[in-house]
């Protein structure tokens, strides 16, 4: 007799912060390939409030900033009736893991979290100890849900290296807690980077002119564009060691043309830096658009998205509450 058996497939998490704007870097090294993603995999996309939370935050602008995360990952494309999508603080098991972990988590190893460090200089007045703890809410997330990969970009690798070790830690304690979370290394993972200085990665938390949001208006976009900081050559070349900013505009042109950047500079060749910049602006306005229009009509519904996210935070409250449960059970919580 035959069996059609198909192996169960995989969980993917992913989460995002709801403070400030999505930039076209977001959307080209994550976002964009969510949709792909989820064909293959179980996804789940968060919105990470909580997290938000370690560096001060207007109460108004992160509830809005968190109801415009939800329907920019709809208007890239996420289908929430596949993916799980939801937000942090509707699912209460992500800060009770959180606090079980913290108690397997060594100081040593948080205060050598990069991003810890940075984040410490950059907020000195505000050096919490949420912000410290940070790593162990972000394992207890992706723990939670026993996710199989996370897709990360370098600057969370760390983070998810120490995720692997609190679950091996448990691990050895209580066999068969937790699944380990792999890294998910995307095939067609552009770097993009910032337009004013393009040695360092394209942040929202630099000045507006560096980065270009994806809710930016096309008159932005190509000033952001015209203003991007290139060299005294004339030559297009893709050279990121000597030619980082011309080789930025090639990545980004690139990653949406879907080629590599070599072939891209063979394109634009023998074309003026101004010329590489208007069709650094124009692939990105062209693209952006769709998402644009999609997003406005989403934001016009919010009873639309109070729904999807109800419905997402019931799906993964179901799912966490089983992972919960089971470790409070094995670590000898007294269950009634
Ligand atoms: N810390 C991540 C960031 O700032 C966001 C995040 C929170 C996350 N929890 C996560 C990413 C779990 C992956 C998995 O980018």
């Amino acid at each position: 007799m035959e069996t059609t058996q198909t192996a169960p497939r995989k969980t993917l998490y992913s989460a995002i912060q709801p403070s400030g704007s999505i930039t076209l870097g977001n959307y080209i090294g994550a976002l964009r390939n969510f949709v792909l993603l989820a064909e293959d995999y179980d996804c789940l996309f968060c919105m990470a409030d909580l997290h938000a939370l370690t560096v001060r935050q207007e109460p108004a602008a992160l509830r809005r900033n968190t109801q415009s995360l939800a329907a920019l990952y709809i208007a890239c494309g996420i289908d929430p009736e596949k993916s799980i999508v939801y937000c942090q603080s509707h699912v209460p098991e992500h800060a009770e893991l959180a606090w079980i972990l913290n108690c397997f988590t060594y100081m040593g190893e948080l205060s050598r979290m990069t991003q810890f460090k940075d984040k410490s200089a950059k907020h000195a007045d505000n050096i919490n100890a949420g912000l410290f703890a940070y790593p162990s809410l972000m394992a207890a997330d992706i723990l939670l849900y026993q996710t199989n990969l996370v897709p990360v970009g370098a600057d969370q690798k760390q983070h998810l290296e120490l995720a692997r070790d609190i679950a091996n830690r448990l691990n050895g304690l209580y066999p068969g807690l937790f699944t380990v979370p792999e890294p998910y290394i995307s095939k067609t993972s552009a770097r993009i980077m910032s337009l004013s200085d393009p040695t360092r990665k394209m942040s929202k938390s630099d000045a507006e002119d560096s980065y270009i949001a994806v809710l930016d208006t096309p008159d932005v976009i190509r000033r952001k564009f015209r203003r991007a900081v290139t060299d005294s050559e004339t030559e297009i070349r893709y050279d990121p060691e000597n030619k980082p900013g011309v080789s930025n505009l090639l990545s980004i042109i690139a990653a949406l043309d879907g080629i590599t950047p070599e072939e891209e500079a063979v394109k634009m060749q023998g074309l003026q830096y101004g010329a590489l910049k208007e069709a650094a602006s124009e692939s990105v306005i062209a693209v952006l658009a769709p998402i644009q229009e999609r997003y406005q009509q989403l934001m016009g519904d919010k009873e639309y998205i109070q729904n999807t996210l109800k419905a997402g935070a019931e799906r993964a409250h179901y799912l966490a509450l089983k992972t919960l449960r089971k470790v409070y059970k094995k670590l000898g919580l007294y269950q009634l």
